[in-house]
């Protein structure tokens, strides 16, 4: 009888994805769902054969090269692999798998939530509520934005793009794009594409992030962008916190450059920048974008989908090439 494969699980995972680790898999757990360091987890992982990491588990090319000789596969349990220095992996003969597809509605969904919540002052309105200084109906004050008919500009029509462009779609939202390129026509269904970012600014009203965070996209969203946006456009970031440069996005808010934001990721979080929880006009979620049980379920089942075909000898249906 041939052993099982050992596998470390940094993250407590919602417990069928655990039960069918612990059938698959000689598993070791984190029931306590401590946020391991680099350093923990390569101590973990000695004697292991993989490891099913998180978004909160930072893997650069130092700890990478410290991960013992016996993983052969670092699986996540995300879309996003910036928190990987998947190049480092690669270099190290390692297989690298994340977890498309099965959360594109759950963030999309996530997407309108936050664009509803800023153009309407969610923030503000349910503060009134709660904080008793809710007064008498009056018909101009408070007042939110309208969606209806409005321009949405995507950054990034990838799955999730195309997701949210569909939602939008209800709302009567005229869709603008922007991609390193162009979709098809069917594909595209009346988006309007613009061949560079700062192309694509002046005809947001709304602009919504759905790029990876990556060496060309971090910091994109700066001063220099915000200014090309039109004045009172609302910002949502449903992404990577690192895609915006906070202290332009603060000031922006703060000047009524930008009429409100609904921001879901953060640089740092959940350490992040504290002038952002003084605005009124910021809706702010701390990383639900895939924060629902089926969604989180689904995302477990495809990271061991992955981990099970490569310990079987095949190559795992998301495996990242660099
Ligand atoms: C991902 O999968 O990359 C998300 O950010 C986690 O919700």
């Amino acid at each position: 009888m041939t052993s099982k494969p050992r596998i470390i699980v940094t993250r407590k995972l919602p417990a069928p994805v655990e039960e069918r680790i612990a059938g698959l898999f000689d598993a070791s757990f984190n029931p306590s769902d401590e946020v391991l360091g680099a350093d923990e987890i390569i101590a973990r992982a000695q004697g292991a054969d993989g490891i099913l990491v998180s978004p909160t588990d930072k893997l650069n090319a130092e700890s990478i090269a410290r991960l013992p000789k016996s993983v052969r596969i670092i699986a996540t349990f995300s879309v996003g692999y910036d928190h990987i220095e998947v190049p480092a992996a690669l270099k190290h003969g390692l297989t690298v798998s994340n977890t498309p597809e099965v959360l594109t509605n759950a963030t999309a969904d996530l997407a309108m939530l936050l664009l509803l919540g800023a153009a309407r002052g969610a923030y503000w309105g349910e503060r009134m509520v709660r904080e008793k200084t809710w007064g008498a109906w009056s018909p101009t004050h408070p007042l939110g934005l309208d969606v209806t008919g409005k321009r949405l500009g995507i950054l990034g029509m990838g799955r999730i793009g195309r997701a949210v462009a569909k939602r939008a779609r209800g709302f009567d939202m005229a869709v603008h794009y922007h991609d390193q390129f162009r979709l098809s026509p069917d594909v595209e269904e009346g988006a309007v594409f613009h061949d560079t970012f700062h192309a694509l600014l002046p005809h947001c009203d709304f602009l919504t992030i759905h790029c990876a965070s990556t060496p060309e996209t971090r910091g994109c969203v700066n001063a220099e962008a915000i200014a090309l946006m039109p004045d009172g456009a609302v910002l949502v970031n449903s992404a990577r916190g690192d895609i915006v440069d906070d202290d332009a996005v603060i000031k922006a808010l703060t000047s009524g450059k930008l009429g409100a934001a609904g921001i879901d990721v953060f640089k740092g979080e959940p350490d992040i920048d504290p002038r952002y929880r003084d605005l009124d006009n910021a809706f702010l979620l701390p990383h639900l974008g895939s924060a629902t049980l089926d969604t989180r379920i689904a995302m477990g089942m495809r990271a061991v989908d992955n981990l099970e075909a490569f310990f079987a000898g095949r190559p795992p249906r998301d495996k990242l090439n660099g």
